[in-house]
Formats: C-alpha cells, sequence, structure tokens
C-alpha cells in the first residue's frame, strides 16, 4: 500500500461522510434528549407527588386464650392488627400475596394470609386476624422456653412474612417491591395484653 503524506492524506480523510453514520449520529443525540427529558420528569414528578413509599406494621395484638398441657400441646388465640398504609395524597397502592406466619420457638402457630386489596390515597386499611390455633405439640427445646414464658409471665411469638406491594405514582407509572415484616409479639400471659412495641415493614432491624 502506497504510504499517504500532506495535501493527499487530508482529502482522504475528509471525504463526505457515510449517510449511516449521519443517522447514527442522530438518533443518539436523540435518544440523549429523550433520557435527559425522562430524568427532568421523574425528577419533577418526584419532587411534586413526593412519593411515600406504603407499608405495612403490626398496630396491636392480643394474646386471648393459651392453653398448654401437661404433654406439651399448645392452643392459643391471638388477636394481631395489620395495618397497610398509604401516606401518599397522589399515589394508589395495592398489596398482593400477603403471606405472614406466626411461630413459637420457630413451631408453626398459625398462617395469616390476604387476598389482594388496595388502599386508596392518603389513608390505611386495617385488618383484623383472630388467628386460632388447633393444639400443637411442642418439642423439648419449646416446651421449655414455654415454662419459662408462663413462669416469668412473658410469651413471646415470632410474627415474619412477606406482601407484594405495587405502587402506582401517576404518570411515572407503577413500582412493584416485596414489604417484609418481621416481629416479635410479645404478651403477659396474666392478662394477655401486648408488651407493645412497633413493628412495620419499613424500620430495619
Ligand atoms: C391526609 O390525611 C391526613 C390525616 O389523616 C390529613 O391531615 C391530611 O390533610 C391528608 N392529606 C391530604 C392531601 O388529603
Ligand atoms: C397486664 O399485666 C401486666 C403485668 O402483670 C401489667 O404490667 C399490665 O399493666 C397489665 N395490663 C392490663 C391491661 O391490665
Amino acid at each position: 500500500m502506497p504510504k499517504l503524506e500532506g495535501l493527499d492524506y487530508y482529502r482522504r480523510q475528509t471525504r463526505p461522510t457515510n449517510p449511516f453514520i449521519w443517522l447514527a449520529a442522530i438518533f443518539c443525540a436523540i435518544l440523549t434528549v429523550v433520557v435527559i427529558v425522562t430524568g427532568v420528569v421523574v425528577f419533577v414528578g418526584y419532587i411534586v407527588i413526593r412519593p411515600k413509599v406504603p407499608f405495612i406494621s403490626v398496630t396491636s395484638s392480643h394474646l386471648d386464650k393459651i392453653y398448654y398441657t401437661e404433654a406439651g400441646e399448645l392452643t392459643t388465640q391471638i388477636t394481631i392488627v395489620v395495618r397497610a398504609e398509604n401516606d401518599n395524597a397522589k399515589a394508589h397502592a395495592s398489596f398482593s400475596d400477603m403471606d405472614f406466619t406466626l411461630r413459637f420457638d420457630g413451631i408453626v402457630v398459625a398462617q395469616l394470609v390476604n387476598d389482594a386489596f388496595d388502599v386508596k390515597k392518603n389513608t390505611s386499611v386495617d385488618f383484623n386476624y383472630v388467628v386460632e390455633s388447633s393444639p400443637i405439640p411442642l418439642d423439648e427445646q419449646a416446651m421449655a422456653l414455654m415454662d419459662m414464658s408462663l413462669k416469668q409471665n412473658r410469651i413471646t411469638f415470632g410474627l415474619k412474612g412477606n406482601a407484594r406491594a405495587r405502587w402506582k405514582v401517576g404518570l411515572l407509572g407503577s413500582v412493584k417491591f416485596w414489604c417484609h415484616l418481621n416481629c416479635q409479639l410479645s404478651f403477659f400471659p396474666s392478662n394477655g395484653s401486648s408488651t407493645y412495641s412497633y413493628c412495620s415493614s419499613r424500620s430495619k432491624k
């Protein structure tokens, strides 16, 4: 190949630009503008709407009944109020696949499930779960813990699970995410009242 030098080299390099290169350049420019405009719209939308993430919490609970036999069988009834809260003045929220498990020392006491439901703007929805267990045989470790709990007048159940939240933020579209709930519900067995401790899917432990 002959070596190109001086003006000859310059001419070769400045021949008319291929139309495909032009198309690509225009396409890139348009894409850049679209990305910037989308960013501005989302940002302004965020500032105007000020979205607050919907969440689930346990607002109250009560130990209605607790029977514990010599043979180590536990029967209990617990009322749990679960609240789904949407603090947004401009965005609807909906929840689905709500599924929580109540456990004592890792042993499943009951399952709490719910159908899908909507939570309108700036409102909350409460669900009153009256959880009644069938007699549950406890293992040795759980029996020891139960004996101690009753003696010390303080019993703790774990409530853990997820709900799928869908959040419709006007023009910005909808966002889906999981709410994780992981609560310790403690009660005084003597009168059934709970030792209140707030628990929500927002708080990180
Ligand atoms: C949302 O609800 C709260 C109390 O429930 C109320 O004080 C507030 O004004 C409401 N906001 C809107 C925008 O409706
Ligand atoms: C239940 O019992 C506990 C401890 O005995 C006590 O601190 C609490 O105030 C009682 N609650 C009610 C509602 O009586």
